[in-house]
């Protein structure tokens, strides 16, 4: 090589990442995170809202992995819970064979989401998880306007613990879809079409196991599992104040796909897509408070990460 060529190309070498930095730079404040595979490359606003779904991951993993297991993250990877505390009132539920064996699946799938997101973001250690029954019976308790006798008890069997189910991947998939226009970098939209692919698989699963049983009955309520499915989505629906963003799994005819079938086996809206849910109206829901600054529900402490906290006045919404 001549001379001239040699430092034309050391030239362009040196002036390459150069030239990617201020393209990125010009859409956001920079920064990386790095690890021992992999540099990343996300801006702040992508961090804040790839750390937030953290706390639906979480809920699930300690959700699907006690009831299949009788354990969780402290269990199978005390990496990721890191030192968080110990969820409220988690158990190994009752579950048929094949049920169980989805929800080991599940649970193994969010344990593989939290890595994904904590290789990415450093995110936060495990938040404060209320996943007691009464929890569960709250919400469906809500859901009906009325206290339901004996107390729903998500943990007593298979249909309980899919009606159960139905309340938790359905979110996350949501504010996958939300998240997903306000995302800048290819690294986290990449990481974000891979997590909603699979919430959105887990929610058909779910939804499809409880669509066979759609006219069955809860017993001892004598309701029929599609009314626990259309009573939740409202529940939903009411919390996040955003409208119809959520179907049972029978709905009227005119707001099932192509608003001609009541068969509902997946929601989506008048064109079939996925609805979109932002954090706060997440919270909202998560909370069963129906404000993104009151806590309760699955999240006695609230959320963590930088919106959720944003929003419960441990910093404010335009700091750092
Ligand atoms: C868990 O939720 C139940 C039902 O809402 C509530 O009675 C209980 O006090 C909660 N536990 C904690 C520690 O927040």
């Amino acid at each position: 090589m001549k001379l001239a060529q040699f430092s034309a190309l050391f030239f362009l070498l040196l002036l390459l990442p150069s030239l990617s930095y201020a393209i990125e730079a010009t859409n956001h404040e920079f920064f990386m995170d790095c690890d021992n595979n992999d540099n990343y490359h996300v801006g702040k606003s992508d961090v804040d809202l790839l750390e937030f779904p953290l706390n639906l991951e979480y809920l699930e993993a300690e959700f699907f992995l006690w009831a299949a297991f009788g354990r969780g993250l402290d269990s199978f990877s005390p990496d990721l819970a890191a030192g968080g505390p110990p969820p409220i009132g988690a158990k190994i539920a009752k579950l048929s064979p094949l049920i169980k064996d989805v929800i080991a699946q599940f649970g193994f799938q969010e344990v593989g989401h939290l890595r994904a997101i904590k290789k990415t973001v450093a995110g936060f250690p495990r938040p404060l998880l209320n996943l007691s029954a009464e929890s569960f019976g709250t919400i469906m308790n809500d859901a009906f306007g009325h206290t339901l006798e004996p107390p729903f008890n998500p943990y007593a069997n298979d249909i309980n613990f899919l009606l159960a189910s139905y309340v938790v991947p359905y979110v996350g998939l949501t504010g996958y879809v939300g998240a997903n226009p306000k995302l800048q970098s290819p690294t986290a939209k990449k990481l974000a079409a891979g997590l909603l692919g699979v919430e959105s698989g887990q929610d058909a699963v779910l939804r499809t196991l409880l669509y066979q049983r759609a006219i069955e009955k809860v017993e001892p309520y004598g309701i029929p599992v599609a009314e626990f499915t259309s009573r939740i989505s409202k529940l939903r629906n009411k919390l996040g104040h955003r409208g119809l963003k959520d179907e049972g799994l029978i709905v009227k005819p005119k707001e099932g796909a192509e608003g001609k079938i009541k068969g509902n086996v997946l929601a989506g809206d008048k064109h079939s897509l996925a609805y979109d849910r932002t954090p706060e109206e997440i919270l909202r829901i998560v909370y069963g408070t129906g404000k993104e600054n009151k806590p309760g529900g699955f999240f006695p402490k609230g959320g963590d990460g930088r919106i959720a906290k944003s929003h419960l006045g441990k910093i404010k919404k335009s700091e750092g």
